[in-house]
Protein backbone atom coordinates (compact mmCIF):
# COMPACT_ATOMS: atom_id res chain seq x y z
CA UNK A 1 0.00 0.00 0.00
CA UNK A 2 1.61 3.42 -0.69
CA UNK A 3 2.32 5.37 2.15
CA UNK A 4 -0.03 8.17 3.00
CA UNK A 5 1.46 11.49 2.55
CA UNK A 6 -0.11 14.64 4.67
CA UNK A 7 0.39 18.28 4.20
CA UNK A 8 -0.53 21.09 6.16
CA UNK A 9 -0.71 24.67 6.13
CA UNK A 10 1.82 26.48 8.17
CA UNK A 11 -0.41 29.45 8.59
CA UNK A 12 -3.73 28.01 9.84
CA UNK A 13 -2.34 24.44 10.71
CA UNK A 14 -5.15 22.83 8.11
CA UNK A 15 -4.36 19.27 6.80
CA UNK A 16 -4.50 18.23 3.45
CA UNK A 17 -3.94 15.21 1.39
CA UNK A 18 -2.28 17.09 -1.48
CA UNK A 19 0.40 19.76 -1.82
CA UNK A 20 -1.39 22.98 -2.93
CA UNK A 21 0.56 26.20 -3.85
CA UNK A 22 -2.60 28.15 -1.82
CA UNK A 23 -4.58 26.75 1.33
CA UNK A 24 -8.10 26.15 0.69
CA UNK A 25 -8.61 27.14 4.05
CA UNK A 26 -6.85 30.55 4.94
CA UNK A 27 -5.96 31.43 1.21
CA UNK A 28 -2.26 32.47 1.91
CA UNK A 29 0.03 31.11 -0.74
CA UNK A 30 2.93 29.07 -0.40
CA UNK A 31 2.27 28.09 3.26
CA UNK A 32 1.49 24.19 2.33
CA UNK A 33 4.25 21.92 3.56
CA UNK A 34 4.97 17.87 4.04
CA UNK A 35 4.48 16.97 7.78
CA UNK A 36 5.71 13.13 9.09
CA UNK A 37 2.97 11.36 10.78
CA UNK A 38 2.49 11.98 14.45
CA UNK A 39 2.23 8.38 15.27
CA UNK A 40 3.16 4.99 13.05
CA UNK A 41 1.98 2.45 15.22
CA UNK A 42 -0.55 -0.16 14.94
CA UNK A 43 -4.41 1.07 15.72
CA UNK A 44 -4.80 0.78 19.54
CA UNK A 45 -7.59 -2.89 19.75
CA UNK A 46 -7.46 -1.98 23.80
CA UNK A 47 -11.21 0.06 25.00
CA UNK A 48 -10.30 2.71 26.30
CA UNK A 49 -10.95 2.88 30.39
CA UNK A 50 -13.25 5.02 32.28
CA UNK A 51 -12.91 8.39 33.44
CA UNK A 52 -13.66 10.08 36.72
CA UNK A 53 -16.53 12.05 36.71
CA UNK A 54 -16.95 14.63 38.97
CA UNK A 55 -19.39 17.62 40.06
CA UNK A 56 -19.02 21.38 39.40
CA UNK A 57 -18.97 22.41 42.75
CA UNK A 58 -15.56 22.56 44.83
CA UNK A 59 -14.30 23.10 48.15
CA UNK A 60 -10.87 24.47 46.51
CA UNK A 61 -10.17 27.79 46.41
CA UNK A 62 -8.15 29.32 43.14
CA UNK A 63 -4.49 29.32 44.31
CA UNK A 64 -3.45 32.87 44.15
CA UNK A 65 -2.11 34.55 41.07
CA UNK A 66 1.67 35.46 41.06
CA UNK A 67 2.07 39.10 40.45
CA UNK A 68 5.30 39.90 38.64
CA UNK A 69 5.82 43.02 39.84
CA UNK A 70 5.62 44.55 36.33
CA UNK A 71 2.30 46.44 36.08
CA UNK A 72 2.08 46.61 32.43
CA UNK A 73 2.71 42.57 32.07
CA UNK A 74 0.61 41.52 34.82
CA UNK A 75 -2.50 43.66 33.84
CA UNK A 76 -2.23 41.67 30.09
CA UNK A 77 -2.16 38.40 31.86
CA UNK A 78 -5.50 39.54 33.58
CA UNK A 79 -3.99 40.01 37.10
CA UNK A 80 -1.07 37.88 36.83
CA UNK A 81 0.57 34.42 36.36
CA UNK A 82 -2.70 31.83 37.13
CA UNK A 83 -0.82 28.71 37.98
CA UNK A 84 -0.40 25.49 35.96
CA UNK A 85 -1.53 27.81 32.98
CA UNK A 86 0.28 27.63 29.36
CA UNK A 87 0.63 31.16 27.83
CA UNK A 88 1.87 31.51 24.01
CA UNK A 89 4.16 34.91 23.64
CA UNK A 90 4.41 35.16 19.70
CA UNK A 91 5.96 38.06 17.84
CA UNK A 92 8.76 38.55 14.84
CA UNK A 93 11.97 37.58 15.57
CA UNK A 94 13.86 40.59 16.99
CA UNK A 95 11.14 42.00 18.04
CA UNK A 96 12.19 41.59 22.16
CA UNK A 97 10.56 38.82 23.14
CA UNK A 98 13.50 36.70 24.87
CA UNK A 99 14.49 40.26 26.69
CA UNK A 100 10.98 40.88 28.01
CA UNK A 101 10.82 37.23 29.21
CA UNK A 102 14.02 37.24 31.10
CA UNK A 103 13.14 40.42 32.66
CA UNK A 104 9.33 38.68 33.79
CA UNK A 105 11.07 36.00 35.02
CA UNK A 106 13.69 38.04 37.18
CA UNK A 107 11.01 39.82 38.35
CA UNK A 108 9.21 36.71 39.57
CA UNK A 109 11.62 35.09 40.57
CA UNK A 110 12.65 38.02 43.23
CA UNK A 111 8.78 37.60 44.03
CA UNK A 112 9.53 34.31 45.54
CA UNK A 113 8.12 32.12 42.95
CA UNK A 114 10.74 29.21 41.36
CA UNK A 115 11.26 29.95 37.55
CA UNK A 116 13.62 28.14 35.10
CA UNK A 117 14.63 29.86 31.55
CA UNK A 118 14.83 27.57 28.80
CA UNK A 119 16.48 28.83 25.70
CA UNK A 120 17.06 27.05 22.95
CA UNK A 121 18.20 29.58 20.75
CA UNK A 122 21.05 31.23 22.44
CA UNK A 123 23.98 29.30 24.49
CA UNK A 124 23.55 29.46 28.42
CA UNK A 125 26.17 32.23 28.36
CA UNK A 126 24.15 34.48 25.84
CA UNK A 127 21.60 34.47 28.05
CA UNK A 128 23.83 35.09 31.09
CA UNK A 129 25.64 38.30 29.01
CA UNK A 130 22.10 39.56 28.31
CA UNK A 131 20.96 39.21 32.13
CA UNK A 132 23.97 41.12 32.77
CA UNK A 133 23.12 43.77 30.74
CA UNK A 134 19.88 43.79 32.11
CA UNK A 135 21.08 44.19 35.37
CA UNK A 136 19.44 40.28 36.33
CA UNK A 137 22.38 38.88 37.35
CA UNK A 138 21.30 38.56 41.04
CA UNK A 139 17.86 36.84 40.02
CA UNK A 140 17.39 33.65 41.25
CA UNK A 141 16.43 32.08 37.99
CA UNK A 142 17.29 28.57 37.02
CA UNK A 143 19.16 28.48 33.26
CA UNK A 144 18.91 26.04 31.17
CA UNK A 145 19.96 25.95 27.53
CA UNK A 146 18.13 22.53 25.21
CA UNK A 147 16.13 21.84 22.41
CA UNK A 148 15.80 18.14 23.20
CA UNK A 149 12.27 18.65 24.96
CA UNK A 150 12.20 15.25 26.65
CA UNK A 151 15.39 16.03 28.27
CA UNK A 152 13.27 19.19 28.82
CA UNK A 153 10.37 17.95 30.33
CA UNK A 154 12.14 15.16 32.83
CA UNK A 155 14.43 18.01 33.73
CA UNK A 156 10.95 20.11 34.76
CA UNK A 157 9.89 17.38 36.23
CA UNK A 158 12.48 17.13 38.80
CA UNK A 159 13.13 20.73 39.30
CA UNK A 160 8.74 21.29 39.72
CA UNK A 161 9.05 25.33 39.39
CA UNK A 162 6.41 27.40 39.12
CA UNK A 163 7.06 29.25 35.95
CA UNK A 164 8.66 27.45 33.20
CA UNK A 165 9.83 29.71 29.70
CA UNK A 166 10.93 27.87 26.86
CA UNK A 167 12.38 29.84 24.12
CA UNK A 168 11.60 29.09 21.36
CA UNK A 169 8.95 26.17 20.31
CA UNK A 170 10.18 26.53 17.16
CA UNK A 171 13.86 25.43 18.11
CA UNK A 172 12.46 22.42 20.29
CA UNK A 173 12.41 18.28 19.23
CA UNK A 174 11.07 15.25 20.16
CA UNK A 175 12.43 12.12 18.68
CA UNK A 176 9.12 10.77 18.13
CA UNK A 177 8.51 13.29 15.35
CA UNK A 178 10.56 12.55 12.27
CA UNK A 179 10.43 16.06 10.58
CA UNK A 180 12.69 18.92 11.51
CA UNK A 181 12.33 21.38 14.41
CA UNK A 182 10.48 24.32 13.24
CA UNK A 183 7.80 22.61 11.00
CA UNK A 184 3.99 22.19 12.02
CA UNK A 185 4.30 18.58 13.45
CA UNK A 186 7.63 19.22 15.40
CA UNK A 187 6.14 22.71 16.73
CA UNK A 188 2.33 21.30 17.39
CA UNK A 189 3.28 17.90 19.07
CA UNK A 190 6.05 19.68 21.24
CA UNK A 191 3.84 22.28 22.38
CA UNK A 192 1.19 19.90 22.58
CA UNK A 193 3.73 17.94 25.26
CA UNK A 194 4.52 20.95 27.43
CA UNK A 195 0.78 22.38 27.30
CA UNK A 196 -0.42 19.07 28.94
CA UNK A 197 2.95 18.71 30.83
CA UNK A 198 1.88 22.65 32.82
CA UNK A 199 -1.66 20.80 33.13
CA UNK A 200 -0.72 17.49 34.79
CA UNK A 201 1.96 18.93 36.94
CA UNK A 202 1.19 21.84 37.91
CA UNK A 203 3.66 24.37 36.37
CA UNK A 204 2.96 27.51 34.62
CA UNK A 205 4.51 27.22 30.90
CA UNK A 206 5.48 30.39 28.67
CA UNK A 207 5.92 29.06 24.84
CA UNK A 208 7.54 31.55 23.01
CA UNK A 209 7.37 31.24 19.15
CA UNK A 210 8.30 33.46 16.39
CA UNK A 211 6.08 34.57 13.94
CA UNK A 212 6.71 35.21 10.09
CA UNK A 213 4.55 36.68 7.66
CA UNK A 214 6.36 34.96 4.77
CA UNK A 215 5.11 31.51 7.43
CA UNK A 216 8.35 30.16 5.75
CA UNK A 217 8.69 28.53 9.64
CA UNK A 218 5.56 27.33 11.20
CA UNK A 219 3.52 29.99 12.99
CA UNK A 220 2.60 29.65 16.28
CA UNK A 221 -1.40 30.28 14.84
CA UNK A 222 -1.37 26.44 15.05
CA UNK A 223 -0.96 26.59 18.97
CA UNK A 224 -3.14 29.24 19.63
CA UNK A 225 -6.26 26.63 20.63
CA UNK A 226 -3.81 24.66 22.50
CA UNK A 227 -2.86 27.16 25.46
CA UNK A 228 -4.60 29.45 27.55
CA UNK A 229 -3.57 32.70 26.79
CA UNK A 230 -2.25 33.97 23.81
CA UNK A 231 -0.28 37.27 24.07
CA UNK A 232 1.47 39.32 20.80
CA UNK A 233 4.51 41.32 21.21
CA UNK A 234 4.38 44.04 18.42
CA UNK A 235 5.71 47.17 17.42
CA UNK A 236 8.01 48.36 14.64
CA UNK A 237 11.21 47.67 14.41
CA UNK A 238 12.55 51.63 14.05
CA UNK A 239 10.49 52.33 16.91
CA UNK A 240 11.43 51.79 20.22
CA UNK A 241 7.27 51.27 21.91
CA UNK A 242 6.38 47.53 22.11
CA UNK A 243 3.00 46.92 22.80
CA UNK A 244 1.96 43.32 24.66
CA UNK A 245 -1.56 42.45 23.63
CA UNK A 246 -3.82 39.60 24.90
CA UNK A 247 -5.37 37.89 21.92
CA UNK A 248 -7.29 35.26 23.76
CA UNK A 249 -6.96 34.73 27.55
CA UNK A 250 -9.35 31.90 29.40
CA UNK A 251 -8.44 34.11 32.83
CA UNK A 252 -8.64 37.48 31.92
CA UNK A 253 -9.90 39.90 29.34
CA UNK A 254 -8.83 39.66 25.53
CA UNK A 255 -7.37 42.78 23.98
CA UNK A 256 -5.89 44.50 26.70
CA UNK A 257 -2.81 45.75 26.05
CA UNK A 258 0.80 46.82 27.64
CA UNK A 259 2.89 49.23 26.81
CA UNK A 260 6.76 48.92 26.74
CA UNK A 261 10.04 50.79 25.38
CA UNK A 262 13.09 49.46 24.62
CA UNK A 263 15.28 51.16 25.86
CA UNK A 264 19.41 50.44 25.75
CA UNK A 265 18.87 48.46 29.79
CA UNK A 266 16.13 46.32 28.11
CA UNK A 267 12.11 47.14 28.57
CA UNK A 268 10.67 49.79 30.34
CA UNK A 269 6.94 49.95 31.30
CA UNK A 270 4.88 53.11 30.05
CA UNK A 271 2.51 54.03 32.09
CA UNK A 272 0.70 56.96 30.53
CA UNK A 273 0.80 55.43 26.46
CA UNK A 274 -2.08 58.06 25.62
CA UNK A 275 0.81 60.95 26.18
CA UNK A 276 3.73 58.56 24.31
CA UNK A 277 1.35 58.26 21.52
CA UNK A 278 0.12 61.98 21.36
CA UNK A 279 4.02 63.20 22.02
CA UNK A 280 5.15 63.42 18.16
CA UNK A 281 1.96 65.10 17.15
CA UNK A 282 2.38 68.24 15.31
CA UNK A 283 -0.53 70.58 16.08
CA UNK A 284 -3.06 71.66 13.68
CA UNK A 285 -1.65 69.91 10.66
CA UNK A 286 -4.37 68.98 7.84
CA UNK A 287 -4.57 65.13 8.26
CA UNK A 288 -4.10 64.06 11.92
CA UNK A 289 -7.23 63.11 14.09
CA UNK A 290 -6.94 61.99 17.61
CA UNK A 291 -8.92 59.17 18.24
CA UNK A 292 -10.36 58.37 21.64
CA UNK A 293 -10.14 54.27 21.74
CA UNK A 294 -10.10 51.87 24.49
CA UNK A 295 -7.94 49.02 24.63
CA UNK A 296 -8.94 46.06 27.25
CA UNK A 297 -10.13 48.07 30.04
CA UNK A 298 -7.80 50.99 29.94
CA UNK A 299 -8.64 54.07 27.40
CA UNK A 300 -5.89 55.10 24.85
CA UNK A 301 -6.05 57.97 22.94
CA UNK A 302 -3.73 57.18 19.53
CA UNK A 303 -3.43 59.85 16.24
CA UNK A 304 -4.81 58.98 13.08
CA UNK A 305 -2.76 60.58 10.16
CA UNK A 306 -3.94 60.43 6.43
CA UNK A 307 -1.89 61.61 3.36
CA UNK A 308 -4.37 62.17 0.24
CA UNK A 309 -2.52 63.23 -3.08
CA UNK A 310 -3.44 63.02 -6.93
CA UNK A 311 -2.51 59.55 -8.21
CA UNK A 312 -0.79 58.81 -11.48
CA UNK A 313 -1.72 55.43 -11.02
CA UNK A 314 -5.25 53.65 -12.88
CA UNK A 315 -5.72 51.97 -9.81
CA UNK A 316 -5.24 54.60 -6.68
CA UNK A 317 -2.66 53.35 -3.89
CA UNK A 318 -4.58 52.47 -0.62
CA UNK A 319 -1.78 52.46 1.86
CA UNK A 320 -2.38 51.24 5.35
CA UNK A 321 -0.26 50.75 8.60
CA UNK A 322 -2.04 50.24 11.97
CA UNK A 323 -5.60 49.79 10.75
CA UNK A 324 -7.58 47.00 9.01
CA UNK A 325 -7.29 47.76 5.08
CA UNK A 326 -11.22 46.39 5.00
CA UNK A 327 -12.03 49.35 7.31
CA UNK A 328 -10.92 52.04 5.05
CA UNK A 329 -12.49 50.68 2.20
CA UNK A 330 -15.72 50.92 3.89
CA UNK A 331 -15.29 54.77 5.09
CA UNK A 332 -13.86 55.46 1.80
CA UNK A 333 -17.39 53.95 0.16
CA UNK A 334 -19.33 55.43 2.88
CA UNK A 335 -17.87 59.18 1.92
CA UNK A 336 -18.51 58.53 -1.64
CA UNK A 337 -22.20 57.33 -1.40
CA UNK A 338 -23.13 59.11 1.54
CA UNK A 339 -21.69 62.35 1.38
CA UNK A 340 -20.85 62.83 -2.06
CA UNK A 341 -16.93 62.99 -1.49
CA UNK A 342 -15.18 60.99 -4.28
CA UNK A 343 -11.76 59.78 -3.71
CA UNK A 344 -11.29 58.43 -7.55
CA UNK A 345 -8.23 59.28 -8.61
CA UNK A 346 -6.50 59.98 -5.62
CA UNK A 347 -3.93 58.00 -3.10
CA UNK A 348 -4.50 57.68 -0.05
CA UNK A 349 -2.17 56.83 2.84
CA UNK A 350 -3.42 56.27 6.44
CA UNK A 351 -1.17 55.44 9.56
CA UNK A 352 -1.18 55.06 12.97
CA UNK A 353 1.41 56.80 14.71
CA UNK A 354 3.66 55.54 17.38
CA UNK A 355 3.17 51.84 15.88
CA UNK A 356 0.04 51.67 17.48
CA UNK A 357 -2.59 49.15 15.88
CA UNK A 358 -6.67 50.17 15.99
CA UNK A 359 -8.85 47.55 15.32
CA UNK A 360 -12.02 48.95 17.81
CA UNK A 361 -14.92 50.14 15.35
CA UNK A 362 -15.10 52.71 17.12
CA UNK A 363 -11.75 54.34 14.93
CA UNK A 364 -14.08 54.96 12.34
CA UNK A 365 -14.91 58.63 12.94
CA UNK A 366 -11.42 59.63 13.53
CA UNK A 367 -10.52 58.07 10.29
CA UNK A 368 -13.11 59.42 8.33
CA UNK A 369 -12.15 62.87 9.58
CA UNK A 370 -8.55 62.63 9.04
CA UNK A 371 -9.16 61.70 5.21
CA UNK A 372 -11.47 64.58 5.21
CA UNK A 373 -8.93 66.96 6.67
CA UNK A 374 -6.33 65.76 4.42
CA UNK A 375 -8.27 65.89 1.46
CA UNK A 376 -9.95 69.74 1.98
CA UNK A 377 -6.68 70.61 3.23
CA UNK A 378 -8.34 71.50 6.15
CA UNK A 379 -7.00 70.92 10.14
CA UNK A 380 -8.83 69.24 13.32
CA UNK A 381 -8.73 71.81 15.58
CA UNK A 382 -5.55 70.49 18.12
CA UNK A 383 -7.44 70.15 20.96
CA UNK A 384 -10.87 68.07 19.65
CA UNK A 385 -10.88 64.42 19.47
CA UNK A 386 -13.00 62.08 17.67
CA UNK A 387 -14.69 58.67 18.23
CA UNK A 388 -17.60 56.74 16.59
CA UNK A 389 -18.87 53.65 14.26
CA UNK A 390 -19.81 54.66 11.07
CA UNK A 391 -22.28 52.53 9.48
CA UNK A 392 -22.98 51.36 5.99
CA UNK A 393 -25.77 54.46 5.78
CA UNK A 394 -23.47 56.70 6.92
CA UNK A 395 -25.33 57.07 10.41
CA UNK A 396 -22.83 57.36 13.35
CA UNK A 397 -23.10 54.52 15.94
CA UNK A 398 -22.16 55.30 19.56
CA UNK A 399 -19.76 53.06 21.42
CA UNK A 400 -19.16 51.75 24.45
CA UNK A 401 -17.23 53.46 27.58
CA UNK A 402 -17.96 57.16 26.82
CA UNK A 403 -17.17 58.47 30.03
CA UNK A 404 -13.98 57.10 30.09
CA UNK A 405 -13.05 57.93 26.15
CA UNK A 406 -14.09 61.72 27.55
CA UNK A 407 -12.13 61.62 31.09
CA UNK A 408 -8.65 60.70 29.86
CA UNK A 409 -9.02 63.43 26.99
CA UNK A 410 -9.58 65.91 29.53
CA UNK A 411 -6.73 64.54 31.28
CA UNK A 412 -4.60 64.85 28.86
CA UNK A 413 -5.79 69.03 28.10
CA UNK A 414 -7.98 68.31 24.72
CA UNK A 415 -10.89 70.34 25.47
CA UNK A 416 -13.96 69.22 22.88
CA UNK A 417 -15.33 66.06 21.60
CA UNK A 418 -16.86 65.13 18.30
CA UNK A 419 -19.31 61.79 19.30
CA UNK A 420 -22.35 60.06 17.94
CA UNK A 421 -25.92 61.18 19.33
CA UNK A 422 -27.45 58.83 21.42
CA UNK A 423 -23.90 58.27 23.41
CA UNK A 424 -25.15 59.00 26.82
CA UNK A 425 -21.96 60.77 27.94
CA UNK A 426 -23.49 62.67 30.71
CA UNK A 427 -21.67 66.19 31.71
CA UNK A 428 -17.89 65.91 30.54
CA UNK A 429 -15.87 68.40 33.18
CA UNK A 430 -14.41 71.46 31.01
CA UNK A 431 -15.15 69.20 27.28
CA UNK A 432 -17.37 70.50 25.08
CA UNK A 433 -19.30 67.77 23.49
CA UNK A 434 -20.46 68.05 19.92
CA UNK A 435 -23.07 64.87 19.13
CA UNK A 436 -23.96 64.46 15.80
CA UNK A 437 -26.31 61.49 14.13
CA UNK A 438 -24.64 61.07 11.26
CA UNK A 439 -21.31 61.90 8.73
CA UNK A 440 -22.84 64.12 6.55
CA UNK A 441 -23.66 66.55 9.49
CA UNK A 442 -20.11 66.13 11.01
CA UNK A 443 -19.18 66.74 7.29
CA UNK A 444 -21.01 69.39 7.13
CA UNK A 445 -20.16 71.22 10.66
CA UNK A 446 -16.25 70.69 9.63
CA UNK A 447 -16.11 71.14 6.59
CA UNK A 448 -18.51 73.42 5.12
CA UNK A 449 -20.89 71.80 3.19
CA UNK A 450 -19.08 69.28 1.96
P1 LIG B 1 15.22 39.84 21.60
O1 LIG B 1 14.64 39.83 22.95
O2 LIG B 1 16.43 38.99 21.38
O3 LIG B 1 14.14 39.51 20.49
P2 LIG B 1 13.36 38.14 20.19
O4 LIG B 1 13.57 37.23 21.33
O5 LIG B 1 11.93 38.58 20.02
O6 LIG B 1 13.91 37.61 18.91
O7 LIG B 1 15.51 41.37 21.27
C1 LIG B 1 16.54 41.69 20.46
C2 LIG B 1 16.55 43.16 20.16
O8 LIG B 1 16.36 43.98 21.28
C3 LIG B 1 17.88 43.48 19.60
O9 LIG B 1 17.68 44.12 18.35
C4 LIG B 1 18.53 44.39 20.58
C5 LIG B 1 17.41 44.94 21.35
N1 LIG B 1 17.74 45.20 22.76
C6 LIG B 1 17.77 46.50 23.22
O10 LIG B 1 17.56 47.45 22.49
N2 LIG B 1 18.06 46.73 24.55
C7 LIG B 1 18.33 45.73 25.41
O11 LIG B 1 18.57 45.98 26.61
C8 LIG B 1 18.30 44.38 24.91
C9 LIG B 1 18.58 43.22 25.82
C10 LIG B 1 17.99 44.17 23.60
MG1 LIG C 1 14.67 35.47 21.29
Amino acid sequence: MAKQRNFSCTACGNVTPRWAGKCDACGAWNTIVEEAALSSGPRPTQKGRTIPISDLATEDTPPPRASSGIGELDRVLGGGLVPASAILVGGDPGIGKSTLLLQAVASFARNGLKCLYISGEEAAAQVRMRAQRLGLQNAPVGLGAETNLRDILTTLDAERPALAIIDSIQTMWLDNVESAPGSVSQVRAAAHELVTFAKRKGVAVVIVGHVTKEGAIAGPRVLEHMVDTVLYFEGERGHQFRILRAVKNRFGPADEIGVFEMTGDGLSEVLNPSALFLSDRESATPGSAVFAGIEGTRPVLTEVQALVAPSNLGTPRRTVVGIDSGRLSTILAVLEARCGIPFTGLDVFLNVAGGMRVSEPGADLAIAAALLSAREDVAIPPDMVLFGEISLSGALRPVGQTENRLKEAAKLGFSQAVLPSRSKAGLAEGMRLREMADLTAFVGEMFGAG
